[in-house]
């Protein structure tokens, strides 16, 4: 196989990454692509606005050309530019289509979920498709509260995609108690209300709220009362929605992926650029932090009710380990995999619990998670709703370690990639495009971080 002389081999005769020596120290700064939960919600609600709005630095992933592509599906126009995207909206409940559509969701969960909540009044029957990921996820966790607006479901295989929805046209606000901590079942609730009669009122257990900081953006009539646990969310529909210019910040999700490489490669430090560190997305500092990680929040403002920073990182090799408060679950929920790297290499046994909704992602998260970490040669505990991670803080692979048939979940590939630019071995990683469902700039950064100096 050809080799190249940097750390980090792409070959390019196949879809495999090899990876043969660690990332040497370095000093840079990098701006990761737009957030992918924002990205997506920007693309729905747009498509209810009255007239056009302009979406700037949307993410240009798999996901969110999914999501372009289903209400292109449904009739509302959208123009991608070189830097901008504009959508030319219907207005509320103005999707039109004909008979026998059947609109794809690929591989996003929060595509697939929303979309059912937008259509809650579809007048004819609409088929919705996923990929062989996709199609292993439940959907029954947003189908059973939308049936209670009225709307009806047929599965073929029972919660499981592919699924047709037949709207319906008296949609009347429901009560709903979300309590997996999910955000795209409380979105999905929430885009139902904005075409339904009443009022529709969620108690919602904690999770991310890029939805509601929209609505209040939106002036779509919402009420929002927070306990420590809960948010209790009134929401009535409102006559219209303006269309509205935006600006996506950065994902934090991405970035992750670049905070714990610098933080454990030895004297190196990292700028990234203009992230969106809102409260409940930002669970994976906290972590790192109580785990002893530099990292420092500079030039921190608001925009929108989103709260952006840059983010300074320092490497530090002396990370402890940690008993995860299950509190910040949720904050955290996409970044456990590369999380529980940093544990491989803390002092002691880190502790994870009530992390069960791991394995309801792209992958049975959970359990790759761990699988990834025994091959590297690190001990785990896992049950199906906890793990716990021996930390090897000198730890140095020597073998060959390969990462396939992993249902191309593209934080799978990301995690194999860090674990490989840190922890030494020879690493081949299969299905490079994995990356393309939400960082399609992923190995480019770690090219640029990994040659050039700032
Ligand atoms: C998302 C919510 C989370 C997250 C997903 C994006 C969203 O899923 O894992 O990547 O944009 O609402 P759950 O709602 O299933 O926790």
């Amino acid at each position: 196989m050809p080799t190249l002389g940097t750390p980090l081999d792409l070959i390019k005769m196949s879809k495999t990454l090899l990876i043969k020596n660690k990332i040497q120290k370095f000093n840079k700064q990098i701006k990761v692509s737009g957030d992918k939960s924002l990205s997506i919600r920007w693309v729905l609600l747009a498509s209810q606005a009255d007239g056009k709005s302009k979406g700037y630095n949307l993410l240009m992933s798999e996901d969110v050309l999914a999501a372009i592509d289903c209400v292109r599906k449904l009739g509302v126009k959208v123009m991608v530019y070189k830097n901008y995207c504009e959508i030319l909206g219907n207005g509320l409940n103005g999707f039109k289509y004909k008979k026998n559509l059947t609109i794809d969701a690929r591989n996003s969960g929060t595509l697939g979920r929303l979309i059912l909540g937008l259509l809650i009044k579809s007048p004819r029957k609409i088929r919705i498709i996923g990929d062989k990921s996709l199609s292993k996820r439940d959907f029954s966790r947003v189908t059973v509260p939308l049936e209670r607006f009225g709307a009806k479901f047929y599965y073929k295989i029972k919660n499981k995609l592919p699924l047709i929805m037949l709207g319906c046209q008296s949609a009347k606000g429901i009560k709903y108690l979300e309590n997996k901590g999910s955000a795209q079942c409380k979105t999905s609730i929430m885009l139902a209300a904005l075409n339904s009669i009443g009022t529709t009122s969620i108690k919602a257990k904690k999770s991310r709220n890029h939805s509601e900081l929209l609505f209040k953006y939106l002036k779509i009539p919402i009420k929002i009362k927070k306990t420590k646990k809960y948010d209790f969310i009134e929401i009535k529909q409102p006559k219209k929605i303006k269309a509205f210019n935006y600006q996506i910040p950065g994902d934090i999700s991405s970035s992750a992926f670049f905070i714990v490489l610098t933080t454990l490669t030895n004297n190196s430090r990292l700028l990234i650029k203009n992230v969106n560190v809102n409260p409940s997305r930002k669970g994976v500092i906290t972590i790192l932090r109580k785990m002893g990680a530099k990292i420092l929040f500079k030039n921190q403002r608001n925009y929108r009710g989103e709260k952006i920073s840059d983010i300074l990182i320092i490497s530090s090799n002396n990370l402890r380990a940690i008993n995860c408060p299950p509190e910040l679950n949720s904050s955290a929920i996409d970044e456990f995999l590369i999380i529980f790297l940093a544990a491989s290499r803390a002092k002691g046994i880190s502790y994870f619990k009530d992390v069960s909704e791991l394995n309801q992602k792209e992958s049975p998260r959970l359990n790759w998670g761990s699988k990834i970490l025994n091959m590297m040669g690190i001990k785990t505990e896992l049950t199906p709703n906890s793990i716990k991670i021996y930390g090897q803080p000198h730890l140095k692979i020597t073998k060959q370690i390969t990462i396939k048939n992993y249902l191309k979940d593209h934080r799978i590939f990301m995690m194999s990639t860090i674990a490989a630019l840190t922890c030494g071995g020879k690493w081949k990683i299969h299905d490079k495009d994995a990356i393309n469902t939400s960082f399609p700039s992923f190995l480019k950064i770690v090219k640029e971080i990994s040659n050039k100096s700032l």
